[in-house]
C-alpha cells in the first residue's frame, strides 16, 4: 500500500526549490541590511506558550493548533507561529539584559490545522522579524518600509499590492473599545455565527476577523478601533503616519483590521497581494507591547512581522519564467567501456574537491542518450574512452558551442576551472536571481 503525504502538507520538489532557495537568501540579505540578526527556536513548544501568548479565544489556538502530551503527559504544540516562541527565547535567555535593542529574523515552518486551500496549508513557512525594546513609532515605520522593500526586493510591483493599517491601542484603550463591541453585537447577537457568539463573551474584538458572510453586516458597522484611542495612543499613530508619508510608502487605513492574535497593541499591518484572491495577505504584524511581560519578562514593547513563503511563492510565479531545465552542472562525466568507468570516479572526485559541479553517467545509457542527458544538465561533457585514456588523456566538449578538445588529463586535473566555461547566468552561481518574463 502507497503512504502518501498528510493533508495540508506538501513536498517542495527540487524545481521548486531552487526558487525557496533564491528566496530565502535574498530575504536573509534583506534582513542583515536592516539589522536583524536571526534566531532559530525550536519547532515544538509547550502548548501553554501559544495559550498565553496568542491567545484562547483566538482561532490559532483555539482551532488550529495541533497539541499532543509527550509520554509525562506535558501538553506540546507544534509552533503555529513564531512570535510568541521568540520573545520566550528573548526571556529565557536574558537577551533584553544587552539594553540595547534586540532584531531578530527567522525563516522556517510553522503548523495550523486549517482547511487546506489556495495559499494556506497546514505545515507552512514564514519568514520573520521582530524588534524587541522600543516604543518609538519610527520602528514602525522601519517594520513597515522593510516589508515594501522586501517586496521590492523579490521583484513585485507595488501598484499589485496595497498595505492595510489600523491601531488597536494599548491596554488601557481596551476594556471601553470591548465594552463598545460587547454591547454593539449583543444587539445583533441574532446575526452572529456560532462561534461570534461564543467570541462575544471571550473576546468580543475576535469577532472582526470573522469571515463568515452572515456576520459581515454587523461587522461593517461595528465601533471602530480609533474612536477609543487615548491621547499617547494616537499620537503614535499619527507620528507613524507622517514617517509613512515622508517614506513614500502607501498604506490604506483599515478600521476592521485587528489581526486575528490577542497580543496586538497600537499597530497593526497586513501587506496584501491584489492577485491572490481570499488568502491574499502576503505578510502581517504590528505592535506587541505587553507581551513580554505577559510571558513573564521585564515590560519590553516589541514589533514585527510575517509573511508566508507559500503565498510569495505563489505570486512570484506567475511572473517568473520557469526553465526547470536550465543546466545546472558544470560537467557531466560520459564513460566509454571498462577502463573509463573505473576512472570516472576518480576524475569526478578530483572534480568536485576543485569546486566544480560534476556528475556521472550512472545509468548505463548508450553514447548517443548520455550524451542528450548532458545537453540537457550541464554545461560541458567529459568523455573518458579507451582510446583517451591510453594516451592520458581526455574529450572535452563544450555543449554551447558544440566544440571538442583533447585535452591531457593531468593537465585538465591540475586546474579544471581554466578549461571551463562558466554556466549561463541566471542558473546555478550567477546572474539575475529572479528571471522575470519579458513581453
Ligand atoms: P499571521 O497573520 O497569523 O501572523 O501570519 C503571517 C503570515 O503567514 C500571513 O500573512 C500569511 O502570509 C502566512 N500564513 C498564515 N497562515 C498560513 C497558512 N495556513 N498557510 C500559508 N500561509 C499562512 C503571525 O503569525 C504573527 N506571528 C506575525 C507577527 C510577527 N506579528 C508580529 N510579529
Amino acid at each position: 500500500m502507497r503512504v502518501e503525504s498528510v493533508r495540508g502538507m506538501r513536498d517542495i520538489l527540487p524545481e521548486e526549490a531552487v526558487l525557496w532557495q533564491r528566496l530565502e537568501e535574498g530575504i536573509r540579505a534583506l534582513f542583515a541590511l536592516y539589522g536583524y540578526k536571526e534566531i532559530r527556536p525550536p519547532l515544538v513548544e509547550l502548548a501553554e506558550l501559544f495559550a498565553r501568548g496568542v491567545g484562547e479565544a483566538t482561532d490559532i489556538v483555539h482551532k488550529e493548533m495541533y497539541v499532543f502530551p509527550d509520554k509525562k503527559g506535558q501538553m506540546l504544540a507544534l509552533r503555529p507561529e513564531a512570535t510568541a516562541s521568540v520573545v520566550r527565547a528573548y526571556i529565557e535567555h536574558g537577551l533584553y539584559a544587552k539594553g540595547d535593542l534586540a532584531k531578530l529574523y527567522y525563516i522556517g515552518p510553522m503548523f495550523r490545522y486549517e482547511k487546506p486551500q489556495k495559499g494556506r496549508q497546514r505545515q507552512f513557512h514564514q519568514y520573520g522579524v521582530e524588534a524587541l525594546g522600543s516604543l518609538d513609532p519610527a520602528l514602525d515605520a522601519e517594520v513597515i518600509d522593510l516589508a515594501w522593500h522586501l517586496m521590492e526586493r523579490v521583484g513585485l510591483a507595488r501598484e499589485g499590492l496595497y498595505l492595510r493599517l489600523n491601531s488597536i491601542g494599548c491596554r488601557e484603550d481596551r476594556p471601553a473599545f470591548r465594552e463598545a463591541l460587547r454591547s454593539y453585537f449583543s444587539a445583533r447577537k441574532a446575526e452572529l455565527c456560532g462561534d461570534c457568539q461564543r467570541r462575544l463573551e471571550e473576546n468580543p474584538l475576535r469577532i472582526l476577523d470573522c469571515k463568515e458572510p452572515q456576520c459581515q453586516g454587523a461587522i461593517a458597522e461595528a465601533p471602530k478601533s480609533l474612536d477609543y484611542l487615548c491621547q499617547k495612543c494616537r499620537a503614535h499613530f499619527e507620528e507613524l503616519l507622517s514617517f509613512l508619508q515622508d517614506l513614500g510608502l502607501a498604506y490604506e487605513l483599515d478600521p476592521r483590521l485587528v489581526r486575528g492574535i490577542d497580543y496586538y497593541t497600537r499597530t497593526v499591518f497586513e501587506l496584501c497581494s491584489r492577485e491572490l484572491g481570499a488568502q491574499d495577505a502576503l505578510l502581517g504584524g504590528g505592535r506587541y507591547d505587553d507581551l513580554v511581560e505577559l510571558l513573564g519578562g521585564p515590560p519590553t514593547p516589541g514589533v514585527g512581522f510575517a509573511g508566508g513563503m507559500e503565498r510569495l511563492v505563489l505570486v512570484l510565479s506567475q511572473h517568473l519564467t520557469a526553465n526547470p531545465d536550465a543546466p545546472d552542472l558544470d560537467v557531466y562525466v560520459v564513460p566509454i567501456g571498462d577502463e573509463g568507468r573505473r576512472k570516472a570516479l576518480e576524475v569526478l572526485a578530483r572534480l568536485r574537491r576543485a569546486g566544480v559541479a560534476a556528475d556521472l553517467e550512472y545509468v548505463g545509457r548508450s553514447l548517443r542518450k548520455a550524451m542528450s542527458v548532458a545537453a540537457r544538465r550541464a554545461r560541458h561533457a567529459l568523455l573518458l574512452g579507451p582510446d583517451e585514456l591510453a594516451q592520458g588523456a581526455l574529450t572535452l566538449k563544450d555543449l554551447a558551442s558544440g566544440e571538442s578538445q583533447t585535452l591531457s588529463l593531468a593537465e585538465f586535473l591540475a586546474d579544471p576551472r581554466a578549461f571551463l566555461s562558466p554556466l549561463p547566468s541566471g542558473e546555478k552561481g550567477g546572474g539575475d536571481p529572479f528571471p522575470r518574463k519579458t513581453g
